[in-house]
């Protein structure tokens, strides 16, 4: 199936099954704005306590937080956001579509690596086990042009930046021939800087408002409590403070689903270390949040690290977690060095002193900051694009049979087991109702018991559910019900009072704690 084509179902499931709508949906929505439905929640919500627990419960040294969304404006001043945190944005003068300048560059960048990986693919196929990668594209003529056009490019555009040398940027564009993706023309206005933060005011009346932003990252909110959280919970560096939280950006380029939205959600952690052991700490978190996304089970290959070429004005080193989103390699999660930037820079702007007095070394010092940063609708995104399969599952009385089913790890799936009484008499459904109001407590249960079977578990597999259970007649002679796997289709008969073990292992959030921790 094309991407393209892939993205477009995953949305439109994510709409049909109750996981996503577009915010205010009977007013035709609200562009780059969306609601989560009953499916969407649940699987949030798991979302968040995996990662959560990961943080907070698996290591003694971080603690949470949950602050305001409005903070005071200095903060912004303080942070740099005010002055800096903006997009390079460029108009095509004919689809009058506007787009970030640096995405263009990007993703022009990609097409030509993708030449170079056609290339690999065909001299692999043709060369068989004798094909040696290394030396391919070390030597082979037509690959040495593109990445030599690469890295061209990289050069011209990090030096673009670095000076914030705007025109350099559109000239780049010009001499790379990049056409605008809806007309095609190659007729651009300049490139401009546009502020990403929303503004609102605070107070009653005109006169005594006062300008606030809504916050365009949660990292702040823990950076203003830093000394709150170190003296109250008496923690000794290295320590973390762990946040989950909405963040607003008014993005300009706002056309991907969960991926680009002008209200989101960031799980973000700041780990606050000596100077001189960042370093240490970041290759430390590389580690651990690659280890966080490997415990889903996806493909690996679908992961990969992508240095920044350009550092933001306040880390001296960082990496993005990229995953292979229908729409190509994109970042889901960032990993910050962001040195003493920010804690110094409050300190400035506040006045208070933002230190830690460490006994082992008998002096105080502003403590570095290694931060973890990642997207939860992009990871929910993520999910759903690693999870959505659709299966041919042969020829049944005639018909092509087949299903839609979300491979959701089920430890995080919104619903866990589905309880479906095979007929709505014989006293099946009381049977059914009793195991529900049993598990329930246990899990999250769904009880089902319209349309046939065969339809439930279509819905059931739609929506991801791990564990569907039948009580037919049988459960009334023995006690038992056919439980049915979702990824094999496989069913087995067992025991009413087996289940709760049974389900329990599979679904807990412990089962990919654990992975982290081996
Ligand atoms: N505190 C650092 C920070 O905010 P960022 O790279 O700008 O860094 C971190 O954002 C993460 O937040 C990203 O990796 C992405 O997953 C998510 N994110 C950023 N902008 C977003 C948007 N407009 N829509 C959805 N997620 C977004």
């Amino acid at each position: 199936m094309a991407k393209e084509d892939r993205f477009k179902k995953i949305i439109a499931h994510c709409k049909e099954y109750g996981f996503v709508f577009p915010s205010s949906d009977i007013y035709d929505g609200l562009g780059a704005v969306y609601d989560y439905g009953q499916n969407g929640v649940e699987l949030k919500n798991n979302i968040k306590e995996y990662w959560w627990k990961s943080m907070v419960l698996l290591h003694e040294n971080i603690v949470g937080l949950d602050s305001a969304i409005f903070m005071h404006p200095t903060v912004w001043k303080a942070s740099g956001h005010v002055d800096a945190f903006s997009d390079p944005l460029i108009d095509n003068k004919d689809s009058k579509k506007r787009y970030r300048a640096d995405v263009l560059i990007e993703e022009h960048r990609e097409k030509i690596l993708g030449k170079i990986n056609k290339e690999v693919a065909k001299a692999a196929k043709r060369f068989g086990d004798d094909f040696n990668k290394a030396e391919f594209v070390s030597t082979n003529g037509r690959v040495l042009k593109y990445q030599g056009q690469i890295d061209e490019i990289t050069r011209r555009f990090v030096e673009a930046l670095e000076n914030g040398d705007l025109e350099a940027v559109r000239q780049l564009i010009v001499d790379e021939k990049i056409a605008c993706p809806v007309s095609g023309s190659r007729n651009w206005t300049e490139v401009r800087q546009f502020n990403l933060m929303f503004d609102t005011k605070l107070g009653s009346v005109a006169e005594g408002a006062h300008t606030i932003y809504l916050r365009p990252e949660t990292a702040q909110g823990i950076f203003v409590n830093y000394l709150n959280v170190q003296k109250t919970g008496r923690m000794k560096i290295p320590f973390g403070i762990a946040q989950i939280g909405k963040a607003f950006r008014n993005e300009i380029v706002a056309r991907q689903f969960l991926f680009r939205m002008r209200e989101f959600e960031q799980m973000e952690m700041q780990f606050f270390v000596r100077p001189g052991e960042d370093a240490k700490w970041f290759d430390y978190w590389k580690k651990m949040r690659i280890n966080w996304h490997n415990a889903l089970g996806f493909n690996q290959d679908d992961y990969r690290f992508h240095e920044h070429e350009k550092l933001a004005h306040y880390a001296n080193a960082a990496v993005d977690i990229e995953y292979n989103f229908p729409i190509g390699f994109k970042e889901v999660e960032g990993i910050h060095s962001r040195t003493d930037f920010d804690l110094k820079k409050h300190q400035e702007f506040s006045g208070k002193k933002l230190q830690f007095f460490d006994n082992e070394m008998n002096e105080s010092y502003t403590p570095y900051v290694i931060e973890t940063s990642i997207g939860l609708d992009r990871t929910f995104l993520l999910l759903l694009s690693a999870a959505y399969c659709e299966e041919d599952l042969g020829n049944d009385k005639g018909k092509n049979d087949k299903r839609i089913v979300l491979r959701i790890p089920a430890p995080l799936a919104p619903v866990k087991l589905a309880i479906l009484p095979l007929l709505k008499k014989d006293g099946l459904p009381e049977i059914a109702k009793e195991i529900m109001s049993e598990l329930r407590f246990e899990f999250n249960c769904q009880y089902e018991e319209k349309d046939t079977i065969g339809r439930r578990y279509r819905r059931q597999d739609a929506i991801g559910t791990p564990y569907c259970i039948t009580i037919d007649h049988q459960t009334r002679e023995d006690n038992t019900v056919t439980l049915r796997h979702r990824d094999t289709m496989e069913q087995e008969r067992i025991s009413i009072d087996k289940l709760k073990t049974i389900i329990s292992e599979k679904v807990n959030i412990s089962n990919l704690l654990k992975k982290l921790t081996q």
